[in-house]
């Protein structure tokens, strides 16, 4: 059994995290951590938990208490700014680091500071950092200390557009991905612009002058196409719970190009990666809950379009984690992962 500590258990990747780990057999949790709720039982807070005879005696430790270096492995589910300064003593204390926030996803720690408006506070440590994106990276993750766990729409639209890239069949100066996502993608906080009048029976765009994931997504575009890409990302929020719909369309260069083979092909292996029959259109529902992104492609002429659905919290955040932690300490990759999406 390793020992897990959370830094931030009161939030949706958070308790996403805990109801994977609980159906995990070789992790145990030695800490959760929660500045509002410390001292307060988990399942207080999440009654969905009670049931589970070890997460039900757990309770929520202040940050400052939390005997985070005596774990095996910390997952940060923590805004921005939070993992990047306790990881120097911990990582020093032997404990390997899962952030799902943004401290270890961009390369260049100046281009953190301009998004995130704060300097880097251990840019040697984001040197040695894994982007955690299995199927990219899946043997520099076995061996990583630090993983920066993706962003939701990132992932969506990385992997939506691996194949086409690794081809090397598209027009990589114009990709353009439009995207929705439910609401529980800003977190278990008060805001006026998430309240149920508010988002309910409504569809808006936000972040189109310049979202946070949209250095992400060009940085990992970019690696994959061997050359800077030209990308257009505009994310919107849509009236569900959870769920990413990621529409994407590129210029074929490639004629001939026989896109359906390609995804199969490039995703033949891939135990969360699922390309439909040509024809067939994924849904947000078909993946809620689970670790899996579902995806389907067609081409009208010299466009190619890829439609991807994944759950923002499962393969989008703490699904995601898991399957890195699985990775770094050498258990299977689907271990606690397999439970089939809920439907409806
Ligand atoms: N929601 C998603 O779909 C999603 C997907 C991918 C990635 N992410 C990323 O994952 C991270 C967590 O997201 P979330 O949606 O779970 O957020 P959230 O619901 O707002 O929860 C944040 C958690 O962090 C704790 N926290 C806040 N400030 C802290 C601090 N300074 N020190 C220690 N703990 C602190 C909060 O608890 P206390 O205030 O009680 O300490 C809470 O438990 C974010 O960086 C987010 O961008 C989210």
């Amino acid at each position: 059994m390793i020992q897990i500590g959370i830094v931030g258990g009161t939030g949706y990747t958070g308790v996403e995290l805990l109801r994977l780990l609980a159906q995990h057999p070789k992790v145990q949790i030695r800490t959760i951590t929660s500045r509002q709720e410390s001292g307060n039982r988990v399942s207080n807070i999440f009654p969905n938990l009670r049931t589970h005879a070890a997460l039900s005696a757990l309770s929520f430790c202040a940050p400052e208490d939390a005997p985070l270096a005596e774990c095996d492995v910390v997952f940060f589910a923590t805004p921005h700014g939070v993992a990047m300064k306790e990881t120097p003593k911990l990582v020093e204390s032997g404990v390997k680091i899962i952030d799902l926030a943004a401290d270890f996803r961009l390369r260049d720690p100046a281009q953190f500071e301009e998004w995130y408006k704060m300097p880097h506070a251990c840019p040697e440590l984001l040197a040695e950092s894994v982007y955690g994106l299995p199927e990219l990276a899946r043997d520099e993750i076995a061996q990583a200390r630090i993983v920066g766990n993706p962003g939701c729409y990132p992932t969506a639209v990385q992997l939506g557009f691996f194949p086409l890239l690794k081809a090397g069949v598209v027009d990589v100066s114009m990709l353009i991905a439009d995207c929705k996502s439910g609401v529980s993608g800003a977190g278990r906080k008060g805001e006026l612009s998430l309240i149920h009048p508010e988002i309910s029976d409504n569809f808006s765009a936000y972040g189109v002058g310049g979202h946070r994931h949209h250095p992400e997504i060009e940085q990992g575009l970019s690696a994959m196409a061997g050359k800077a890409v030209g990308l257009t990302f505009t994310p919107h929020l849509v009236p569900m719970i959870r769920g990413i719909f990621a529409t994407l369309y590129a210029k074929l260069t490639d004629d001939r190009a026989d896109v359906q083979a390609i995804f199969e092909n490039c995703y033949a292996k891939e135990p969360f990666v699922d390309v439909l029959p040509e024809g067939r259109l994924p849904e947000t529902r078909s993946v809620r809950a689970s670790n899996t992104i579902r995806l389907s492609v067609m081409r009208r002429g010299a466009v190619v379009t890829v439609l991807v659905v994944e759950d923002n919290l499962v393969k989008g955040a703490a699904g995601q984690a898991v399957q890195n932690m699985n990775l770094m300490f050498g258990f299977e990759e689907t271990t606690g992962l397999t439970a089939l999406p809920i439907v409806p």
